[in-house]
């Protein structure tokens, strides 16, 4: 039977159930097979980016309107105001409007509101409570949906566990799936591998989140993971070792993210980060896995995060996890505010 998930907002893959989020992946499924048209019309989703974006943009609005419904897009700080998230001050800075009043103004106008606002990466107890988003949440009062914050990315993690179920057939229960730490030019938020453990947990898969010391994930979200992952029969843990990881590996799931530890120290990380060995993934590490298929949410820098290779070979499955995010969001929308009476 379908669960009713009508008028909640979407901010963490951990606010929901397992059963709630397979049962939008299996509208996802039915919505990828093209079984019938789905329609939202008369709907309108409005979408608040403070950060850029190739595909929750573009897979967001062409879903919007695949489902008959308004998509409006606003990039903050070019189409709209600059916004104000801290209670109580003066406002005689930067921003000419409070998130209090463009969340209530906005409530009149659609039926879902989306943002997209990262970390500012100077502050975790700060970033940690997502101030953007929990002020849109405090003042808005129509479903909103998290576009990628500082603490997740559960639309990625909807379209992840949606390439899992793919890749297995179905049935993720204990399959190895590793979530590895890789480089980059600078330290990335933890959203994305955050929805990925979660979402990897959701599955029941066995999985082990490989990093250097020093890159651990929120300790509140490992809690989490190794919760849902034992009630959905599965498993979490970590190592340090990479190649040891990887053998027997039926998923590579590769991601930067920063450390915690250097929170807002770029040179102290960069210093820390010159003394490990290579964790970029190459052909040669992944042949020590089953024949894993390699994941990515994409952007990824090529030749930083996983070779040329890795990414060009058959067994690369970053544009089906891609597509993915079309369905799985169409879903999503559907499953917030019920279907259009036609
Ligand atoms: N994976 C992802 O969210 O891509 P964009 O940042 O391009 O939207």
């Amino acid at each position: 039977m379908a669960i009713d998930i009508r008028g909640r907002d979407f901010l963490r893959l951990s606010d929901f159930e397992t059963a709630e989020i397979n049962d939008i992946l299996d509208l996802a499924f039915e919505m990828k097979r093209e079984q019938r048209h789905w329609s939202l019309k008369g709907r309108t989703v409005i979408m608040l980016f403070f950060n850029s974006s190739l595909r929750t943009r573009t897979s967001f609005e062409i879903g919007v309107a695949q489902l008959d419904a308004h998509p409006v897009v606003l990039n903050v700080g070019q189409d709209a105001w600059n916004l104000e998230w801290r209670e109580g001050i003066a406002m005689d800075g930067d921003s000419p409007e409070h998130i209090k009043d463009a969340a209530r103004t906005l409530s009149r106008y659609g039926d879902v509101l989306a943002v997209r606002s990262f970390p500012k990466m100077k502050d975790y107890e700060q970033d940690r409570t997502d101030p953007i988003l929990s002020s849109f949440a405090k003042y808005a009062s129509l479903p909103l949906v998290n576009l990628e914050s500082a603490v997740e990315h559960p639309c990625q993690g909807l379209a992840d566990l949606m390439t899992l179920r793919e890749i297995f057939n179905q049935n993720t229960r204990r399959k190895k799936v590793v979530l590895t730490w890789a480089p980059h030019v600078k330290p990335l938020p933890l959203a994305v591998p955050h929805s990925f453990a979660l979402a990897a947990a959701m599955g029941g898969c066995d999985v082990t989140i490989a990093h250097p010391p020093k890159f651990e994930l929120a300790p509140e979200v490992m809690a989490q993971a190794r919760e849902i992952a034992g009630k959905a029969g599965g498993s979490v843990k970590v190592s340090h070792n990479q190649q040891e990881a990887f053998k027997g590996a039926e998923v590579i799931y590769a991601k930067s993210w920063l450390s915690r530890e250097f929170y807002g120290d770029q040179g102290a990380e960069f210093k820390y980060r010159a003394g490990l060995p290579s964790w970029t993934v190459d052909e040669d590490k992944m042949a020590l896995t089953n024949r894993a298929k390699f994941m990515h949410c994409l952007p990824i820098r090529r030749n930083v995060v996983a070779t040329d290779a890795v990414l060009d070979d058959d067994d690369c499955v970053i544009y089906q996890q891609a597509e993915n995010r079309l369905h799985a969001q169409k879903a999503l929308l559907v499953k917030l505010l019920g279907e259009s009476s036609r």
